[in-house]
């Protein structure tokens, strides 16, 4: 692709790689899509009529592989979703394999979750379309992250200068570190917070200022977004109990308090109620933003599938 494109980017697999202008690029791509979702009867546009979008998740999701097959359903594409519990992985098929053979039948579009850190990157070295990562072991997870961007933007009106505190497993969050590396890029100032087992070594080579005390990580915060426990990655003692980690790290009512006023309460979900978050804070509309970080996975996603293959469409200007 052509350097002088506003985004010269044959897959997305991860937000490192993106400069400034690329993420705002796709921010205003997805607001397009924004109003068309929210239209009463008819959500469709034919913009990938004829593309065949295989979305192929490795890992449990709800969020993600939803937002991906609607977004593409919406653009017009033929979705295919593999169903990886049946298919010939579980007969032990390499990774290699099924890509290659996913590619042989003419994808336009892979949608990939893998448990395994660059799996993703491997499969987009392996084959001839976008590859979009949908979430890859504890390294990225970059349309978490676009749509992250998006729901702050569009209730604070600006990335820029706000602080932001980003809170609890940040260990095992691949969600904190795409959301650490993008919001530093366009400007705020992030502050991680949890245990310090669950605080990645060298974390502070992305900038980011550390704590270890919630009550001072989200004083004064514009933002703060509390990260799912990963209790299926743990296999030691990250923590001593649930009931500990709700009282030193959980957001309650009155934790929240010590923020901004006007905060934003932000979660990429699933919740684990009672123990990251207390369902008072994460039900406020007041403050909650989850819901609506839902609802930009869709228009980001679109954006996503849209402007990675503008160029296999022959879009003009990209091809
Ligand atoms: N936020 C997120 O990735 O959720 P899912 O695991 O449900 O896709």
């Amino acid at each position: 692709m052509s350097l002088n494109l506003p985004f010269p980017h044959r897959h997305l697999l991860g937000i490192a790689p993106l400069t400034a202008p690329e993420i705002l690029f796709l921010l205003d791509e997805a607001e397009r899509w924004v109003a068309l979702n929210r239209a009463a009867a008819v959500k469709h546009d034919d913009s990938l009529a004829g593309l065949t979008q295989i979305n192929a998740f490795f890992e449990n999701s709800t969020r993600t592989l939803l937002s991906f097959e609607i977004a593409g359903k919406r653009l017009g594409a033929d979705v295919v979703n593999m169903a990886v519990a049946q298919s010939s992985v579980k007969k032990g098929e390499t990774l290699i394999d099924t890509a290659v053979t996913l590619d042989a039948m003419h994808a336009d579009m892979l949608v990939i979750r893998h448990q395994a850190s660059g799996a993703v990157q491997l499969i987009a070295d392996k084959v001839d379309c976008p590859v979009l990562n949908a979430g890859d072991g504890q390294h990225e997870h970059p349309t978490q992250a676009l749509l992250d961007a998006l729901t702050i933007r569009r209730r604070k009106g600006r990335i820029e200068r706000l602080v932001i505190a980003i809170c609890g497993d940040i260990m095992h969050s691949r969600v904190a570190r795409s959301d650490i590396i993008s919001l530093q890029k366009l400007g705020a100032h992030v502050r991680i917070v949890g245990p310090s087992t669950l605080i990645p070594p060298h974390i502070e080579a992305l900038g980011v200022e550390i704590f270890h005390d919630l009550d001072k990580a989200i004083a004064g915060a514009d933002v703060v977004m509390m990260l799912r426990l990963q209790t299926e990655r743990m296999a030691g003692g990250f923590i001593p109990s649930l009931r500990e980690y709700h009282a030193l790290f959980g957001l309650t009512v009155e934790k929240l308090k010590l923020a901004a006023e006007d905060v934003l309460v932000m979660h990429p979900g699933p919740l684990n109620r009672g123990v990251e978050i207390d369902s008072a804070v994460a039900d406020d509309l007041k403050y909650s933003a989850i819901t609506e970080q839902v609802e930009m996975g869709v228009a980001m996603r679109m954006a996503c599938l849209d402007v990675l293959t503008r160029q296999r469409r022959g879009v003009k200007g990209w091809a």
